[in-house]
């Protein structure tokens, strides 16, 4: 009998299927969590609608497992194989479909890179917010899939709030429309807002609308030098409650900018305690001394400088380090947790509070940073042992719950932006009641009963003799 990978191959072509004879097939076994990877049987790189749903036949006619994968930028292992079976691929559907300057929508096929659609709509003077800070990386797809945010969600919200329509693909291979094209729209319940987040275990993505907005004519860019994390986040405070809405207010703590230091164009004074990075766009007249009014709050609060970027060169090389934090503190450490709890934005100073103590408590750097206007922080534990020393792993696994329990005694919530995957599915149950799991369970049959899309994913194995 022909492997699963041999069938496809004979279908669809040698060069579109990869298998276990090829060393790129551990490349579709992992993604920028610290997980350590599965091996599928196959990767399949599928280029149509049509494709896919002939895949999903296949293989739901065989019961064979498949993960649906993006570009593999995800954190928590949501697109790891591992059950096995076949990894499909969007990354070769990759066309922007339309840009329609009217509706304000664009249609976009999954592997379109989210950097590149937003610098195509830009350039038609439209905008759209949505910029995960691997946006140079990840697709589209997978920013629906995962539900992802950024550092503009602070202002402009995140992926959900942007997509109005999909083009999905059921398990079995019934090719599916849920949602709109309109601004507006209430007719029966809101499948899309249900799917976005899904992280890959109703259906396979085909096509996604999203909905555009014009695009700002200004933004200024400011970066604020604290000497704690403390004084950063008190010019949260006051900057939002003197009634401005920057598009972003970004953290990072000494840890993170000192990893970051090595690889950043613009130079961190070596005494900084804490950044904020403060974006603000709109009218260009007003926001020259909009910026300055929000770097006087800042001073207020503490900041020892206060830089205004002066043209986009600046503005670029202060994103430039942003972004590099995730990847900085990866470079420099054996292995790191990267999680991305979320508290209510009063809880902020509170919840820096205690991640000190657990840092002080279980003895283990921790790295912080991310959308402080959100709260939703970046929190790393930085891990040099070797991680499959039971001790190191006991330790390890002690600080993430007594982390997780604090963001939740504070109101918070496990994730705001990477998802569950497979790296936090574990904790769901500190924070969902047994009845909301159940009914999330029966939810996942319902867009797949043989449940053989994105196995073992987002949802804790139900609890022995619980029937459903
Ligand atoms: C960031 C990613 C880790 O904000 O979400 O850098
Ligand atoms: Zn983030």
């Amino acid at each position: 009998m022909p492997d699963i990978g041999e069938i496809l191959s004979r279908e669809l072509g040698s060069d579109r299927v990869i298998r276990a004879d090829s060393d790129r097939l551990a490349d579709y076994g992992r993604d920028e969590s610290s997980l350590e990877g599965f091996l599928p049987d196959c990767a399949v790189l599928c280029r149509s609608r049509e494709e896919i749903a002939w895949v999903l036949r296949i293989a739901a006619e065989r019961r064979v497992p498949v993960t649906p994968r993006g570009a593999g930028s995800g954190k928590t292992g949501g697109c790891l194989p591992v059950a096995g079976g076949i990894v499909l691929s969007t990354e070769r559907m990759s066309e922007l479909v339309d840009i329609d300057s009217r509706d304000l929508v664009a249609v976009a096929q999954p592997g379109v890179i989210t950097g590149q659609l937003q610098s195509a709509v830009e350039d038609e003077r439209l905008f759209y917010p949505p910029d995960p800070a691997s946006l140079g990386v990840c697709s589209i797809g997978g920013n629906v899939a995962t539900g992802a945010g950024g550092p503009r969600a602070f202002r402009y919200g995140v992926t959900r709030d942007y997509v109005l329509g999909l083009e999905v693909v059921l398990m079995g291979g019934e090719i599916l429309r849920i949602g709109r094209r309109t601004a507006k729209g209430v007719t029966g319940y809101d499948l899309v807002a249900g799917f976005v987040g899904s992280e890959g275990t109703f259906g396979v993505i085909t096509e996604i609308v999203v909905k555009l907005l014009p695009l700002p004519a200004g933004v200024s860019t400011l970066l604020a030098v604290f000497p704690t994390m403390e004084a950063a986040s008190a010019a949260v405070d006051a900057i939002i409650h003197r009634g401005f809405w920057p598009r972003t207010l970004e953290i990072a703590d000494r840890t993170a900018v000192d990893h970051v230091r090595p690889y950043s164009h613009y130079r961190f004074p070596t005494s900084t305690g804490a950044i904020l990075l403060v974006e603000l766009d709109g009218d260009p007249d007003g926001l020259q001394s909009a910026a300055l009014r929000v770097g006087q709050l800042c001073e207020d609060a503490g900041a020892a400088e206060v830089v205004v970027a002066k043209g986009s060169a600046d503005r670029r090389d202060l994103w430039q380090a942003r972004r590099m934090i995730s990847s900085s503190l990866r470079r420099a450490h054996r292995h790191k947790e990267s999680e991305d709890i979320c508290v209510p934005r009063g809880a902020i100073a509170e919840m820096i509070r205690r991640i000190d103590r657990l840092a002080a408590r279980f003895d283990m750097p921790f790295a912080t940073y991310g959308h402080a206007g959100d709260g939703n922080l970046h929190v790393n534990v930085l891990i040099d042992g070797d991680r499959d020393d039971p001790a190191v792993a006991e330790r390890v696994e002690a600080a993430l719950s007594a982390l997780f329990r604090d963001t939740i005694e504070l109101g918070g919530t496990l994730s705001g932006e990477h998802g569950i995957g497979l790296s936090k599915k574990r904790f769901m149950p500190l924070e969902q009641s047994a009845r909301v799991l159940q009914w999330q369970r029966q939810w996942k049959r319902m867009w797949d009963p043989l449940e053989l899309l994105n196995p073992g994913k987002v949802l804790p194995a139900q609890p022995a003799g619980c029937r459903e």
